[in-house]
């Protein structure tokens, strides 16, 4: 059975513009194979088992004294100074003061002073070291957002998300890298440089919160911290094979991290929230995160996966993307047959026909009052962006090719307040009410998080388009879960998100611990 949720057209211009855009990213991804031809370096493996756990395990081993804290932020450290050669994923470190905590930390548990119930309730990731991404304020750390300008700016000040987490006993151990003003879905920055995908270094990590997703991947620290204004968290994760879930609306506290929402339609479309190997470790860290907030979450109530209304979609088919890889097609129908199997749901395939629009309903509500190029070079006026633009083609600007293009585009377009702008705004109203429709209070949808696998470094360019599967789901505000479900023949992780109505983060946490369970999860990269 198939619904069909209304019908939008396509003009004529912009379905002659997708076929072009197609003709040039097969010549493009032509030319970037014979580049790479078989190019590419292997990671070691990982050496200390203990990196394979869940983080909800470590900090028991560690309350229970069958591992120290000491111990894994040292695992932590090794490993991450045997990949980061390869894969450039971490920026900055603070292994001393972490060391230190983690001692503390021991000293904590051997003391007595609580017994491991009382650190379980009020210290539930006592010792357990952690990563965020460079636009998430720790304090005493560097908070570049990969901007050339902010490249000494250091933070004052946790973030809100890191000071609950280390109140609860977590470490932060260091920064991974994140793309320029953390505005692109490469992770590339003139900083830092670009982060290289553990699956094959040939392929991109996605962004922004790239360096995270491949820190998790590798196993460099336990758990990870991202954001997702478009799908920052999400497609990271899927290009490397891990969990990421974005959180509902309004739940998680943006405050520390740059840039920072200037209005509240922005501030809801942001979401921090966790990257992970393990999907059980998606809930205790959403709940610590979200403080006071969790009580409108419900997590602990206990989610049926028999009386689910599963619901699926291959494709969005909007304009300028690239169709859904039939791998990840394949994936999905897997899922559904597992759910159909093991617990007799009927899902049911939807095809919601305004998500076509999901590119332009993105870009003019994502639109401000301040430019795109303001945030990231001195002077943002046309002439300045195209004087950079010819000095990044010398390999002589701070700024990337593609921070100054959005800068640039950002001059075209729907501008802010137009009459376009709240036609869009509508637009996006009648979108989420169709996803409340059809969700209802039990409902969620399996949606591809991305059309394809990692694409080649630089290739985004010619496939920009793509984030929208994720993108349009910040518009929404809804909470979504990217799941990992195993590698495509190439061996690059494939996935699928799951998508749930507003605060029922719960629903997509339970389905992604299903299928973490059913599909095998994280695969250790170069295992395969
Ligand atoms: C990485 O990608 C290149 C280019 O597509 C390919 O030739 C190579 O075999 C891949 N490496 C691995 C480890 O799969
Ligand atoms: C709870 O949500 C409100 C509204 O979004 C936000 O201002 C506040 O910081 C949140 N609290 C926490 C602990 O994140």
């Amino acid at each position: 059975m198939c619904s069909k949720i209304t019908n939008t057209p396509i003009g004529l211009k912009l379905r002659v513009l997708h076929r072009v855009r197609l003709v040039i990213a097969a010549i493009v991804r032509f030319f970037f194979c014979l580049y790479y031809g078989t190019e590419g370096k292997k990671l070691p493996p990982i050496q200390d088992d203990i990196l394979k756990l869940p983080a909800v395990e470590v900090a028991r081993k560690i309350r229970q004294m069958e591992i120290s804290s000491v111990e894994i932020v040292e695992a932590c450290i090794r490993r991450i100074k045997d990949v980061n050669s390869v894969v450039n994923c971490f920026v900055e470190d603070r292994f001393t003061m972490a060391l230190k905590e983690a001692r503390e930390a021991d000293e904590l548990v051997r003391s007595g002073q609580m017994n491991t119930k009382q650190l379980a309730q009020e210290k539930p990731f006592l010792g357990v070291p952690f990563t965020t991404k460079d636009c998430i304020a720790v304090k005493g750390l560097h908070q570049t957002s990969g901007v050339v300008l902010r490249k000494d700016f250091i933070a004052e000040e946790d973030a809100d998300v890191i000071k609950r987490l280390r109140d609860k006993g977590a470490i932060i151990i260091g920064l991974t890298n994140v793309p320029e003003l953390c505005m692109w879905w490469e992770t590339h920055n003139h900083i830092h440089g670009r982060t290289k995908n553990p699956y094959n270094t040939t392929r991109i990590v996605g962004g922004s919160s790239g360096g995270e997703g491949c820190m998790q991947a590798v196993a460099g620290s336990i758990f990870g911290i991202g954001s997702d204004i478009g799908g920052s968290i999400r497609m990271p994760a899927y290009f490397n094979g891990i969990f990421g879930h974005k959180p509902s609306r309004n739940i998680v506290s943006n405050k520390g991290q740059y840039p920072a929402p200037k209005s509240e339609l922005h501030n809801s479309f942001l979401g921090i929230g966790p990257m992970t190997r393990h999907a059980v470790d998606l809930e205790p860290l959403l709940e610590i995160m979200a403080g006071e907030n969790c009580t409108k979450l419900n997590l602990n109530q206990k989610v049926d996966i028999e009386k689910l209304k599963v619901f699926y979609q291959y494709s969005n088919e909007a304009p300028l993307t690239d169709p859904v890889d039939p791998e990840i097609i394949g994936a999905m129908k897997k899922v559904v047959e597992f759910l159909h199997v093991k617990y007799k749901v009927q899902p049911e395939e939807i095809k919601i026909d305004q998500l076509k629009k999901s590119v332009p309903i993105w870009f003019a509500t994502m639109k401000q009052e301040k430019k795109f190029g303001h945030f990231i070079m001195e002077s943002d006026s046309v002439s300045s962006i195209l004087k950079e633009i010819f000095k990044n083609i010398i390999g002589c600007s701070g700024n990337t090719f593609i921070g100054l293009i959005t800068a640039l585009f950002d001059y075209s377009g729907t501008q802010f307040g137009s009459e376009k702008y709240k036609h869009f705004l509508k637009k996006r109203d009648d979108l989420e009410k169709t996803f409340k429709d059809i969700l209802g209070d039990n409902g969620v949808l399996l949606y591809p998080t991305h059309p394809t696998t990692a694409p080649y470094h630089n290739e985004p360019l010619v496939k920009a388009m793509n984030f929208c599967y994720t993108a349009i789901i910040n518009c929404l505000g809804l909470p979504s879960t990217t799941v990992p479900l195993g590698l495509s023949k190439e061996g690059l992780p494939i996935g699928i998100q799951v998508i749930a109505n507003h605060n029922n983060d719960r629903l997509c946490l339970a389905v992604a611990k299903e299928l973490d369970n059913a599909f095998g999860g994280w695969i250790e990269p170069g295992k395969i």
